[in-house]
């Protein structure tokens, strides 16, 4: 008999139940303290897994404890948050998104499952898949960005690069796809709060990473806080059993969210914790995180007739089968046996320079104020975010220390010979506005400025929604008296933007010559900002998400509806808002470089396809600016007619090309006609005969793409 069914023909209810728990071994708990000392449970096996213990030595006993001291010397399972980097901090996920490589998605989490699987970790609740197009919820900074298409490359990058070829592998980690299903539109961008969205709109746009995802051999995948439409996600059953596990056959774990299944009370579906504990293993939940639910309900359950040991058989076997594909069983000490010696941990430095720099977003170069000229002399760096290493990792680093931060200003002064000053004018959201006065003083006669402004870390991720979305504190007076100032003495001002969330700042873009988003750049920061600054890469970057001019735009991102009465300035009914433009500040995919790139010649074949047909896209690209540069390309198709009203936009494709100055050449995508099926009225996918349209350019904005027209037959 193998390993499983042995084990389970040996496991009392305590110790299943202990398989089906995870609680945080106390580092740094990321929601409400519950469980105390786990040692005494281990040794007797009524806990099976820990969230939050750091360190090769710690994660070493414990499970020491497990597999020698334990009665059936069941391994544990080590999980932790590891979004975007474990010690090296990488770009948050936003600010890796904008790279639009899903190289680099891959290779960052396959450096980050290195790093982690080194301290004994086996599994990681990343990647978070979570579609945001509101960016008053703070967990936008954790995701892929506003579009399905971004979302399911991600989902299967990072899947392939946490998990890597083997999951048994010293380094590799199990992934847990994340919040499922629907999390992203919390009303009014509150976080927790209940979402409301149509089916449509969930199996357009909030599903599809996560299938994604599953069809990248995902490990595991928790659900969401969240109710969807009254029903919490954590006891979902259509969504979890009949969708996830039946129709995609998702066949892994279920780990619930911190709490999540005693939440069910508070949702008001369960009346104690045995009812919460019912509902969540009925829906297929298989891990209880941090609410005890399931060892203190479930007895409680079974007695009552709520559920039945052939579920919780069920779902131990799923929590051990996980454990022996991780490899654990084989050797529990294989994750942690060696440290990584430093040659590699310089490698993933170099890689988060790297990435950091290819995910900063140059949104405005008015006069080309950027690259800094090579032999600048003078420069102030201002603003509370312009040495401030410890924001630069953004919310969820995982236990990246302070320390190892490349601030801004120490990035700049790294690679600058120049007289460097600095003053931070204003704290990030403190009150005070003593400090402008030196920092305008600071600013006189540099040749630039560098305005470092935007949110703290804590200010996006989780529990961090915004009401106000324009700069926190007084920065914003801060910021129009150094504007003002340089204006008066013609001295450029570089604004550097940190944020987890597309701010909404249309008065700094307006008055500040060049704006670089930066989001969170991670570790290495300020050398990556300087190397973009200086003009040693060209900033490549791409915004994941669509800038808006108001608050009373969003939810703004490009691929809505046309509706009955599209915009028309010179039709009163149509439409638009008296007080601001339909348009963005800036668009999706928006993104400026040191180049200048002219597109034409769009070629598209066949015109006439049908289902089993590849569409073969190319575009001639041009850079005819004075500096090499890399340009991303998007691919945009609009089905003009069909049985329901189709979004105006759906990306369904991006490529890059590296151009030097004067230099042309092709980018060619490829689209399977497949891709165009929709879900019609009744939401199963169809494909309609009829014209569609191909469109090509360099973001979200239509104005600015090249259009080819293709026919579908039937
Ligand atoms: C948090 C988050 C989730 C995280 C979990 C464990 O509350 O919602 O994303 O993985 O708890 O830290």
């Amino acid at each position: 008999m193998d390993r499983i069914e042995t084990l389970m023909g040996e496991m009392t209810l305590a110790e299943k139940l202990g398989q089906l728990t995870m609680t945080a071994a106390g580092y740094a708990v990321t929601g409400p303290i519950i469980a105390g000392d786990s040692t005494e449970a281990i040794k007797a096996g009524t806990i099976g897994n820990l969230l939050n213990l750091v360190g090769a030595e710690p994660v070493r006993e414990m499970q020491r404890l497990a597999v020698q001291e334990s009665r059936l010397g069941i391994p544990l399972l080590f999980g932790f948050d590891v979004i975007h980097g474990y010690r090296t901090a990488f770009p948050v996920p936003l600010g890796e998104a904008a790279t639009f490589d899903p190289q680099v998605w891959s290779l960052t989490a396959r450096e980050s499952a290195r790093e982690a699987a080194a301290d004994g970790l086996a599994m990681t609740f990343a990647p978070m898949l979570d579609v945001a197009r509101d960016p008053r919820w703070g967990r936008s900074a954790e995701g892929p960005g506003e579009d399905p298409f971004v979302g399911m490359r991600m989902a299967q990058a990072k899947v392939l690069g946490y998990q890597g070829p083997d999951l048994a592998a010293a380094d590799a980690l199990a992934a847990v796809a994340k919040h499922y299903v629907g999390y992203g539109p919390v009303t009014a961008g509150r976080e927790y709060a209940s979402v409301d969205i149509s089916e449509r709109t969930l199996r357009e746009v909030h599903l599809p990473p996560f299938e994604a995802a599953v069809a990248a051999g995902v490990a595991a995948l928790m659900p969401a806080f969240t109710d969807l439409a009254g029903l919490p996600m954590t006891a979902h059953v259509a969504l979890l059993q009949d969708w996830l596990r039946g129709r995609l056959g998702f066949d892994g774990v279920i780990i619930s969210d911190y709490n999540a299944i005693g939440e069910l009370r508070q949702h008001g579906v369960a009346a104690d914790l045995a009812e919460a504990a019912a509902l969540a293993l009925n829906a297929g939940v298989d891990i209880d995180m941090m609410s005890d639910a399931y060892r203190r309900g479930l007895p409680i359950a079974l007695a009552r007739g709520l559920v039945t040991v052939a579920q919780i058989d069920r779902a131990v076997r799923r929590v051990l089968t996980l454990k022996q594909r991780l490899g654990l069983f084989d050797d529990p000490y294989r994750r942690g046996a060696a440290p990584e010696d430093a040659a590699a941990v310089g490698r993933r430095r170099q890689l988060a320079r790297d990435v950091a720099a290819r995910s900063l977003v140059l949104l405005k170069n008015h006069r080309a104020a950027l690259p800094l000229a090579a032999g600048v002399r003078r420069l102030a760096v201002v603003g509370p975010l312009a040495d401030a290493a410890a924001e630069m990792r953004g919310p969820w680093c995982g236990v990246a220390e302070a320390e190892g931060q490349v601030s801004v200003l120490a990035g700049l002064r790294a690679a600058l010979a120049a007289d460097i000053r600095y003053a931070p004018g204003v704290d990030i959201d403190g009150e005070g506005m003593t400090g402008i006065e030196h920092a305008l003083e600071v600013c006189t006669d540099a040749e630039a400025i560098v305005l470092c402004l935007g949110e703290a870390a804590r200010m996006s991720g989780e529990a961090a929604s915004r009401a106000h979305l324009g700069l926190p504190g007084r920065q914003r007076e801060f910021a129009e008296a150094v504007l003002g100032r340089a204006r008066s003495s013609g001295t450029p001002v570089i604004v550097l933007l940190f944020s987890g969330r597309p701010l909404i700042v249309p008065w700094l873009v307006e008055k500040a010559g060049s704006v670089i988003a930066a989001w969170f750049p991670g570790c290495e920061a300020g050398n990556a900002i300087a190397d973009v600054i200086t003009g040693r890469v060209s900033p490549s970057g791409r915004t994941p998400v669509t800038w808006a001019r108001a608050a009373g735009q969003i939810p703004l991102y490009f691929g809505q509806r046309p509706g009955g009465r599209p915009a028309n300035p010179n039709d009163h009914f149509t439409g638009k808002y008296l007080d601001v433009p339909n348009e963005p500040l800036f668009h999706f995919g928006h993104g400026l470089g040191y180049g200048r790139f002219t597109l034409s010649n769009l070629q598209v074949w066949p015109r006439r396809v049908t289902a089993a047909d590849t569409l073969t896209v190319r575009v001639d690209v041009s850079n005819v600016g004075e500096r090499a540069a890399e340009e991303t390309i998007f691919l945009f198709t609009h089905d003009k007619l069909a049985q329901v009203a189709r979004p105006v936009l759906e990306l369904k494709g991006f490529g890059k090309i590296d151009l030097q100055p004067g230099g042309r050449g092709t980018v060619e995508l490829q689209l399977p006609a497949s891709e165009l099926r929709f879900l019609g009225a009744g939401l199963e996918p169809v494909l309609e005969a009829g014209e569609v349209e191909i469109l090509v350019g360099p973001s979200a904005q239509r104005s600015v793409l090249l259009v080819e027209i293709i026919r579908v037959f039937v």
